[in-house]
Formats: structure tokens, C-alpha cells, sequence
């Protein structure tokens, strides 16, 4: 099938890739030049297991084009809205503005019988709106929403948990629904679930999901500031009560809690929209678990000045993870830099050290001292921080071999990740979040 993919960030080069990798012809369609050629070139604009090896095989088929110019989205039969809703500037609500830039700047390029399938994670109700415009060019819009993960982002786009389609009522949405199965025919072969409902439960799946796994995340922090007054230990806690299966341990890992590009700007988002509905009260709690996640920022922190006596003044401190998760190198909103940048602020040489991410941490927090080894960065430290829970930390680091290197044995593990007991019998200082 001919397809193209509208708005070529995160979601929509993963999205371009993984379509051609199972047979369609994509172009994808993006208005900046420096990411059409780098992607044209087969060049994977950011860190993605996966990405680069189906970029290059898409782009050596001929069946993966980009371009800057809307007008070669002309002649495909399914049009990808894949662009960003960021978080408003000066405010909580999502910013459509590219949203309806790509479906403006769509219509012009549409037959009758396309289908427009939107993919970007929009407050409840725009679907509708924009379906008003789409449905004029005899195009019909369909709402898709993508529940990929970073770090396993070409996986969870070829082979999906769930797929979602919201369509209009009638013989419409249901011919618009089996195309859609046409296009995601090698997860529909082996039986994944396709959900066909109305536009606003599909806009609302994508957000509730989000909200669900940050309140998860959120809970169990909470958990773990009781944990601190009580002495008790909030991973044994996550341990026992995840065995019931009606909980599940998945997203009950206790630390300095969520980051990234989706769940902080969606739950925000998500309050905002449902202030303007008139229903403000009845996501009222992801205000709090937006409160709790941050206050595990402020906690990190502060066990670090606590460890290192009650001040951090001019002490060497070594952040081990800038990406706002393993495998990834992704910054935005990122819990391990802002800790990073506290301690920082408070008057520490703070050396920060990353897999991944250290470039792009360094264009954005320039005033940090940026180390590429994970040895050199711990040497002659005061203090190590654990703020990503890479592999390179949690567990191809033998705390005797770390003890060599630095100038004091103190190891904060802001993500529950290590092995307390090792890092004890090494002769470290260990402090977990909520734990004793
Ligand atoms: C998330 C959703 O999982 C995905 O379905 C959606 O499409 C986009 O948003 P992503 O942002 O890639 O995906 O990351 P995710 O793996 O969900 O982790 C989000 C944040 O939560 C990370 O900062 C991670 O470190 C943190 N986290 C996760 C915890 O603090 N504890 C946990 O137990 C799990």
C-alpha cells in the first residue's frame, strides 16, 4: 500500500521505517531540511535499538522516501499524522498548532477515499474537528492513536499490544477500519486486538493509558515517602503487593519517578482539557501525582546533601545517567538532568556521564562537566549519583572496582536499581528511595 507519513520526529520516522519494513511504500514528510536529508541519507536522527537497521533497508528497497514538500504525500492511500503536541508555552494544554498545520497543509494533496489516520496524542475532541475539514476533500479521518515506548519503539510499532482505531459511524468508518487492517496486516495476522470505536474513545485511550502508568509511578513514590518516615522498604512493598495479579509489579519501580516527552506533558494536557469540559475535578489527582513525581527530584537531591554531611558546596559529585530512561537518548523533561542541575545550582562540580545522551544534555545544560568514560567520570568523586538505570550502572559496575576510583564511598541510587546489599559489602554508603 501506498502510505505516507506526515511529521518525521519520534513517532512518525519510527512509524515511516516500520511501514516499509513490512512491505508498504512510505514517504515521509517533515518541514525540517536538516531531518529530511539525515533521514534521506538513511541516517537515524536519534538513538533507537532497531531504527537504523530498517531505515537502511527501507531506503535500499526504494520503498522509504522523505521529502519536505506535502505535495509528494500525494497519491498514497493512507496519510500518517505523526507531528508533536507539545506542552503550551506559559501553560498546561497541548499546542495544536502542528496538528492543524499537517491537516491544512494535507487537504490540498487528498483524493476522495483517502484516509487520514492521526496518530499524535491530542486532547479529547479534536478528532471531530479536524474530521469537519478532512471529511470536505471526500477523505475520511480516522484516530489511531501509537502507545510506543521509547527504547522499543520499532517493536511496539511492528508488533503492537493493542491497535486502536477511532472512525466516523456508518459504512465509512467501517471500510476506513479495514483498510487500517490492511495497513497493520502482520500484527492483525497474528491476532492482535483491534479496537474500532467512536473519535473521543479513541483520543481518550491514548491519555488514560498514559495517566494510568504515570498514577502507577506516582502511587508508588508516594508509597516511598511513607517508606522514609517508617524505616520500611518500598521495593519488598512493590515486590509483595505486585504479586497480586490485579496490581502487577510492571511500573512500580520507586525512584526519581517519570520523565520524557509523553506521560508529564499528557497528564498536564489531560487536567487542562478536562478543566475546559467542565470536569476538572474528575482528573484532579493528576495534579497530585504530577506533585509527587517532581517532590522525588527535590528527595534525591536532598539525600545527596544528607550523605555528604548537609552541604554539597564545592564537592565532586558524579551523575551516572542524563537520559530520562535506559536505552534511550532522549533528555526531554528528564528527572536524572534536572538532578543534575540541582546539585549543580547548590554549588557542586557535578560530572555527568550517559550511554547515550550526553550531546544532547550538553546543548542543553552546557554548565555541567560532561565525561564520555563512566571510569573517568567517577574518579576522585565525593559522591555517585544513579539517576539512569542503564545496564553500564546497574549491573556492569562491581562496586569494589567503583570503590578504586573515587574519593568517597557514597552512592546514591535514585533508581532503586542496585544491589544494596554488594554495594554495602564493598564498604559504600548506600541510599536508596524509600528504603532504609
Ligand atoms: C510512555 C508510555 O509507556 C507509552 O506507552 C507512550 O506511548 C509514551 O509514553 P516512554 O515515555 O517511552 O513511554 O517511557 P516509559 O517506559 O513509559 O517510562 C516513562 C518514565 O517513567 C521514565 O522516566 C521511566 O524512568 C519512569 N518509570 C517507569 C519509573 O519511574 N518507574 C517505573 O516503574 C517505570
Amino acid at each position: 500500500m501506498r502510505l505516507s507519513v506526515i511529521g518525521c520526529g519520534y513517532l512518525g520516522a519510527v512509524h515511516a521505517a516500520a511501514m516499509a519494513s513490512i512491505g508498504h511504500e512510505v514517504v515521509g514528510i517533515d518541514v525540517d531540511e536538516r531531518k529530511i536529508s539525515a533521514l534521506s541519507k538513511g541516517e537515524a536522527p536519534f538513538f533507537e535499538p532497531g531504527l537504523q537497521e530498517i531505515l537502511t533497508e527501507g531506503i535500499q528497497s526504494g520503498r522509504l522516501t522523505f521529502s519536505t514538500k506535502m505535495a509528494d504525500a500525494a497519491g498514497a492511500a493512507v496519510h500518517f499524522i505523526g507531528v508533536g503536541t507539545p506542552q503550551q508555552a506559559g501553560g498546561y494544554a497541548a499546542d495544536l498548532t502542528f496538528v492543524n498545520a499537517a491537516v491544512d497543509g494535507l487537504i490540498p494533496y487528498l483524493q476522495p477515499g483517502n484516509i487520514v489516520a492521526g496518530k499524535s496524542t491530542v486532547p479529547v475532541g479534536t478528532a471531530a474537528e479536524l474530521a469537519e475539514r478532512v471529511v470536505k476533500s471526500g477523505a475520511t479521518l480516522v484516530w489511531n492513536p501509537e502507545f510506543l515506548r521509547e527504547g522499543w519503539a520499532v517493536q511496539d510499532t511492528i508488533d503492537p499490544d493493542r491497535l486502536v482505531a477511532g472512525v466516523p459511524d456508518g459504512d465509512e468508518g467501517a471500510r476506513a477500519a479495514d483498510i487500517l487492517r490492511e495497513v497493520y496486516h502482520t500484527a492483525v495476522a497474528k491476532d492482535t486486538p483491534f479496537i474500532v470505536t467512536d473519535y473521543a474513545t479513541a483520543e481518550l485511550v491514548k491519555v488514560a493509558a498514559n495517566a494510568f502508568l504515570a498514577t502507577k509511578i506516582s502511587f508508588i513514590n508516594a508509597m516511598a515517602e511513607i517508606a522514609e518516615v517508617t524505616g520500611a522498604d518500598v521495593t519488598q512493598l512493590a515486590d509483595a503487593i505486585g504479586h497480586d495479579a490485579r496490581i502487577g509489579r510492571r511500573f512500580l519501580g520507586a525512584g526519581i519517578g517519570f520523565g520524557g516527552g509523553c506521560l508529564p506533558k499528557d497528564i498536564r494536557a489531560f487536567s487542562a482539557r478536562a478543566e475546559e469540559l467542565g470536569r476538572g475535578e474528575s482528573v484532579g489527582f493528576l495534579r497530585e501525582v504530577d506533585a509527587i513525581n517532581l517532590r522525588r527530584r527535590d528527595r534525591a537531591v536532598q539525600l545527596v546533601v544528607e550523605a555528604l554531611g548537609g552541604a554539597v558546596f564545592k564537592k565532586n559529585i558524579t551523575v551516572l545517567g542524563a537520559a530520562f530512561k535506559p536505552h534511550s537518548d532522549d533528555i526531554r523533561d528528564s528527572p536524572a538532568l534536572d538532578v543534575a542541575v540541582r546539585l549543580h545550582g547548590l554549588g557542586a562540580w557535578v560530572t555527568v556521564t550517559d550511554p547515550a545522551a550526553i550531546e544532547n544534555a550538553r546543548r542543553l545544560h552546557p554548565q555541567l562537566n560532561y565525561v564520555e568514560d563512566r571510569d573517568e567520570a567517577l574518579r576522585g568523586a565525593d559522591a555517585v549519583i544513579v539517576v539512569t538505570e542503564w545496564d553500564e550502572y546497574r549491573r556492569q559496575l562491581p562496586p569494589a572496582a567503583a570503590g578504586e576510583l573515587v574519593a568517597g564511598k557514597i552512592v546514591v541510587d535514585g533508581r532503586n536499581c542496585l544491589d544494596a546489599a554488594a554495594w554495602r559489602d564493598a564498604g559504600w554508603a548506600y541510599y536508596g528511595m524509600g528504603r532504609p
